[in-house]
């Protein structure tokens, strides 16, 4: 099926690596122009080079919680390609700890983090977005917005705001044309948790921890997901041909999820 994203614009926050750098790809593959940012530009230009997309992609050095930084790469995606049909909020990480451990600063610069990478990009595409025919957002969240977990306080209580958040923008929206959704993500296998398995210092290969941790966190399909698993279901919700989806949230997990809404 034509997903009909062929010569739309869409914003990726975060698109140098993992879930981010696979959404890039599957976008390209559509037909779509795509304008990515990150912090570490040599490590977007290392992408950029892999992904060899010419002139439909487009790299910027940006930090999603700087406001000004975030309206000058929506900016100059909107110069380069004259439109924005979309916007992927998935710029970010997660905080690995308990309560104990968890000190004023780092609830405040998650919640820093989790919300400006929201809001920020929002403000600054709104306008384009307003003027599309077929204008959607999708919020990269995890399933822990509706199954906290201990050893990610501040994570948890983050997500399940944005999640919160992002049914409130699904309603203001609708009035401009703008879908809103969210896709819940349990356990995909990127640098998150190749870099936690190097700090683990458990001596299992990389296939033996992860198996471990399947087993561990309970994942009904025995494995983690891979990257473009959960791109598939962002750019299904990109797509004009989701047009009736809004508000609405799509686990990618494997079966971790244990409630049923
Ligand atoms: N992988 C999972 O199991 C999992 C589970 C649930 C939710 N998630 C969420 O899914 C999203 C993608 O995760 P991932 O696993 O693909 O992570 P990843 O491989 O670590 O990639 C994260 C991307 O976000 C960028 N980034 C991080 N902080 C940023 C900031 N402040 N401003 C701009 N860019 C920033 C990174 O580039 P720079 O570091 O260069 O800025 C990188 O491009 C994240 O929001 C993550 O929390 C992931």
């Amino acid at each position: 099926m034509d997903l009909g994203l062929a010569d739309r614009t869409v914003l990726v926050t975060g698109g140098s690596s993992g879930v981010g750098l696979a959404t890039v790809r599957a976008l390209l593959g559509e037909g779509a122009n795509v304008a990515t940012c990150g912090r570490d530009t040599a490590r977007l230009a290392e992408a950029a080079a892999r992904l060899d997309a010419g002139d439909r992609l487009l790299t910027a050095g940006c930090d999603v919680r700087d406001a000004d930084a975030v309206h000058g790469f929506v900016q100059r995606a909107a110069d380069r390609f004259g439109r924005i049909d979309g916007l992927v909020n998935n710029a970010g990480q997660s905080r690995m700890k308990r309560l104990e451990e968890t000190t004023a600063e780092d609830w405040r610069d998650e919640l820093e983090l989790k919300f400006a990478g929201v809001l920020h990009p929002l403000r600054a595409a709104r306008p384009h977005l307003r003027a599309s025919d077929a204008a959607s957002v999708v919020n990269v969240n995890a399933v822990l917005a509706k199954q906290p977990e201990p050893r990610l306080v501040t994570t948890s209580a983050a997500r399940a705001g944005i999640l919160n958040l992002s049914k409130s923008l699904a309603a203001e929206l609708a009035a401009d044309g703008v879908r809103v959704n969210s896709v819940c993500l349990g356990l995909i296998d990127t640098g998150q948790w190749t870099r936690r398995h190097a700090a683990d210092g458990s001596g299992l290969t990389y296939p033996e921890w992860q198996a471990r941790l399947a087993a561990d966190r309970g994942i009904a399909l025995g494995r983690l997901g891979r990257a473009e698993e959960a791109a598939y279901a962002i750019v299904t919700l990109l797509s004009p041909r989701a047009s009736y989806i809004t508000g609405t949230a799509i686990d990618v997990c494997g079966g971790v999820g244990r409630g049923i809404l």
